[in-house]
């Protein structure tokens, strides 16, 4: 049996203690959950254990002999496999090239012997239960969730003695989220050891054996999954507790429809959606993934313009750009935060600020100080704090910058929000305050379309969830049918238990 040890490990950016000391024992045989708030030091601790950055203080042990990793092949060679957080792909090279990148000479990935490379990378996609992604396809063609799965697959393929997946799941749809959870017993099972980062409680209790949580770049508990509980585990995360994470649905949503699309079409990945958003709801979007949900999204933002017809307000609107979307008032938070979402070398104020200083600049005569406020104020309230403010978007966590892209949209004045994924990778604590938050403004009559790969939050965050399967929405699910299992069996193109048929509007 190995252990791997990690002991005292310190990290310093600047005057930023990203790891102050942090401690992690995990064995062969188990997989092992790492929980902690966003900015706590968890990839951090990976970036160091895979040998993409250095740290300046601690040691890491594997059966006892403490590891010298200076290089990415360091950590290779001692037999460590790491699905980065924000992804470790090369867009422009295809599946097989990036599944095969630094194991094979450059000559060999540039075409010479291309026609193997492709057989071998089809055969290790095909054995992982993967194999509808194409070796042949540029990884840049692909959306985020087949990315993750590459990212995954490449990991996995040197069959590694320490499996490290950093929030691998948090852009997988539940069924692939399930594949991951399957993967990740049976390398243990075969004896690897599994270090497993997520923000998902459900899912940690499904897959780990023990936990050890961070805080602050320190660990602050560790023990076996049933030791402790969700609440206790929340808590040393957080410090405190936190009472609930849902807020409490409105009773009626009003009639008035704010968003309406009739008949909108793109290729055969959207086959003629229909679709009403009302003033004050929050309207969620499920199905299994690659339905067209991210290209519906898209199609509203005027990212990819569609055909059919879309109406703000009973007007026609042209939305062909993002900028002309967010003039009538759309504003999207888009799937890839770090392509689309952030200007990564500007501060996190400016890359909040920027669409309210267009705005200003456009009206003219515009609060400016009320605006500044109200910046403020968004950014406390998703515990984006104001020492940081000046830090660049690019040197924040995974689920930090996530915050700032949402940030920038809450404060955008828009009317309609459509947020895709809006809550990928953020902590507990920060993901009970965004809701509150939509609920909120849904309160003053904000119109949310709501797109998510949780189940759990889909069915508790949403009045209504419209499911879609294969470019169309398979059926709307409210009230009491609003229920993960018939969010699941409609996904899947099933229909609904008779009594639930009925109710369904
Ligand atoms: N390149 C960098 N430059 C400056 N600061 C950094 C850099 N990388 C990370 N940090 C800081 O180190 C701290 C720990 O970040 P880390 O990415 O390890 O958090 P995390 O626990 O993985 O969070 P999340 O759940 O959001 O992914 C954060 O304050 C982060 O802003
Ligand atoms: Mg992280």
């Amino acid at each position: 049996m190995s252990v791997l040890r990690i002991t005292d490990l310190r990290k310093r950016y600047g005057a930023v203690h990203a790891l102050d000391g942090a401690s992690l024992e995990a064995r062969s045989g188990e997989v092992h959950a790492l929980l902690g708030e966003n900015g706590a030091g968890k990839s951090t601790l990976i970036k160091i254990l895979s040998g993409a950055v250095r740290h300046d203080g601690g040691s890491i042990a594997l059966d006892d002999r403490e590891l010298r990793i200076r290089s990415p092949r360091d950590a290779v060679r001692a037999g460590i496999g790491t699905a980065f957080q924000e992804l470790s792909l090369i867009p422009d090279l295809t599946v097989a090239q990036n599944l095969f990148f630094g194991r094979e000479p450059l000559g060999r990935l540039r075409g010479v012997r291309r026609g193997r490379l492709e057989q071998e990378a089809a055969a290790l996609l095909e054995q992982l239960g993967i194999e509808r992604i194409a070796a042949t396809a540029l990884v840049r063609t692909l959306p985020i969730a087949q990315r993750q799965l590459v990212e995954i697959a490449k990991a996995a393929a040197r069959r590694p003695r320490v499996l490290i997946l950093d929030e691998a799941t948090s852009a997988l749809s539940p069924a692939e989220g399930t594949w991951l959870l399957e993967l990740a017993r049976r390398t243990a099972r075969e004896g690897a050891i599994v270090i497993f980062i997520s923000h998902r409680l459900a899912e940690i209790r499904d897959v780990a054996d023990r936990m050890t949580v961070f805080r602050a770049g320190v660990d602050v508990g560790a023990g076996a999954i049933d030791q402790i509980d969700d609440d206790e585990a929340v808590r040393l995360m957080l410090g405190r507790r936190v009472e609930r994470l849902y807020p409490p649905r409105r009773e009626a949503v009003g009639e008035e429809v704010v968003l309406a699309a009739r008949g909108l079409t793109l290729g055969t990945r959207l086959a003629g959606v229909d679709l009403d958003l009302r003033r004050g709801e929050i309207l969620g979007v499920g199905g299994l993934q690659g339905q067209g949900q991210r290209e519906l999204f898209n199609a509203l933002a005027g990212a990819t313009p569609a055909r059919g017809r879309i109406e703000l307000e009973g007007r026609e609107i042209h939305p062909t750009s993002p900028r002309r979307a967010l003039a009538e008032g759309i504003a999207l938070v888009p799937e890839d935060r770090q392509r689309e979402g952030l200007l990564l070398d500007l501060s996190i104020r400016d890359n909040i600020a920027l669409p309210v200083i267009e705005r200003i600049s456009r009206a003219g005569f515009v609060d400016a100080r009320a605006e500044t406020r109200m910046v403020a104020e968004v950014a406390e309230r998703l515990q984006i704090t104001a020492g940081s403010w000046a830090r660049e978007a690019g040197s924040l966590s995974g689920g930090n910058q996530q915050k700032v892209v949402l940030a920038k949209t809450l404060v955008s004045g828009a009317r309609v929000l459509l947020l895709y994924d809006a809550t990928r990778g953020v902590d507990v604590g920060t993901k009970s305050e965004i809701f509150t938050l939509l609920r909120e403004l849904a309160g003053s009559g904000m119109a949310t379309l709501f797109y998510s790969t949780d189940l759990q939050e889909l069915t508790n965050v949403c009045d209504r969830v419209a499911v879609m399967a294969d470019g169309r929405i398979g059926g709307i699910l409210a009230g009491p049918q609003l229920t993960e299992e018939n969010v699941l069996r409609l996904s899947v193109g099933g229909s609904l238990p008779p009594v639930a048929a009925e109710a369904v509007r």
